[in-house]
């Protein structure tokens, strides 16, 4: 049984951008935001709340956040690593912030330089002062099927994090696919690890594409039920400290899937495709979204 209603959450101008070596000025940021909104998106991930050394493309957070014109029904979501993240977020009032682990430990190393335990204490102190400031609170969760320095992931691994993500009080979790490697079982086996600790509305995918498989890892996720899913405005991004893999599935592509099989979305493809070029000719290249290239070669 498919869901009937989806729920889009553009990571375009956070998982989308971080990776950009030339800088992408806030005022194009804000203006993606505004133009992701316009085309119906719900949930937006805006930007990341860590270190500037680490990740140059983020340091403009705060102009990001002040500089948006809020729609009300609209969730901001911000990424905080730690309390430093959190204290520096607050001031923006997100609607929702990403802590953000990993199911390897090598690749919490690399992302965050620390273990997967150290980064759960790390996020517990966060997810406290969130939800007591009533700001709501989700978990990513890299890695899930494989990764770059480890290799292919146990579905325990996975639900060994989500346990640790439920015990400190996360309220919902990203199954990410961070590599692109994933294929439609191993992501079904990822997922159904995470439902051990997350009920099915709590949980969402997150594919990034390198490998061609986003869109059948997002069908497999559909056909458990799951009705929340990451995605990126023209399939832009990658992760810093995920070597060679690209972007996440394209959010064009995505909706074009599910309008497809009856799923409502609340999205306005074309707008969505608009906001796409207006991204992809700031950045001199051409869209990653099959489905944008379709229609603009109409
Ligand atoms: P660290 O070096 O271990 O932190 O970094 P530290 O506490 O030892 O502090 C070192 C320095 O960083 C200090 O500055 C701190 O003030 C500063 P200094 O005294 O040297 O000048 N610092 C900060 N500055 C700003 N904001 C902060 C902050 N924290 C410390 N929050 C840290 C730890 C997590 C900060 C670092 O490793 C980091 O920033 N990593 C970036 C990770 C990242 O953004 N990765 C990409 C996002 S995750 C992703 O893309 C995956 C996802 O899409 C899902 C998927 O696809 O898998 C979500
Ligand atoms: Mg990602």
């Amino acid at each position: 049984p498919y869901p009937t209603r989806v729920n889009l959450i553009d990571v375009g101008p956070r998982d989308g951008l971080q990776n950009e070596k030339q800088p992408v000025p806030a005022q194009v940021k804000i203006e993606l935001v505004q133009r992701l909104q316009a085309a119906g998106l719900r949930e937006i991930e805006v930007t990341s709340y860590v270190s500037p050394k680490w990740v140059p493309q983020m340091a403009d957070n705060h102009a990001v956040m002040q500089g948006i014109a809020r729609q009300p029904g609209v969730r901001y979501s911000v990424l905080t690593p730690n309390l430093k993240g959190w204290e520096a977020a607050v001031q923006d009032a997100p609607d929702e912030i990403v802590v953000f682990g990993a199911a390897s430990e090598a690749f919490s190393q690399k992302n965050i330089n620390c273990s997967i335990a150290e980064s759960i204490e790390r996020f517990a102190p966060v997810v406290e002062a969130a939800l007591a400031a009533g700001v709501a609170v989700r978990g990513a969760m890299s890695c899930t099927v494989g990764c770059p320095y480890e290799g292919e992931i146990a579905p325990e691994r996975v639900a060994y994090l989500a346990g640790l993500m439920r015990g400190i009080g996360v309220q919902r979790v990203d199954v990410a696919d961070t590599i692109g490697v994933g294929t439609p079982l191993k992501v079904q086996r990822a997922i159904e690890a995470t439902l051990r600790h997350y009920a099915l509305e709590d949980v969402s995918g997150h594919f990034h594409d390198t490998y061609g498989q986003a869109l059948s890892n997002t069908l497999a996720a559909l056909q458990l039920g799951v009705a929340n899913f990451q995605s990126s405005v023209a399939g832009l991004g990658g992760c810093p400290y995920a070597k060679g893999a690209t972007g996440n599935v394209a959010t064009e592509d995505v909706v074009y899937l599910l309008h497809g099989m009856g799923i409502d979305t609340g999205i306005d493809l074309d707008a969505l495709v608009d906001a796409g070029v207006f991204i992809s000719d700031f950045l001199g290249r051409k869209t990653q979204s099959r489905v944008a290239t379709a229609l603009l070669n109409r």
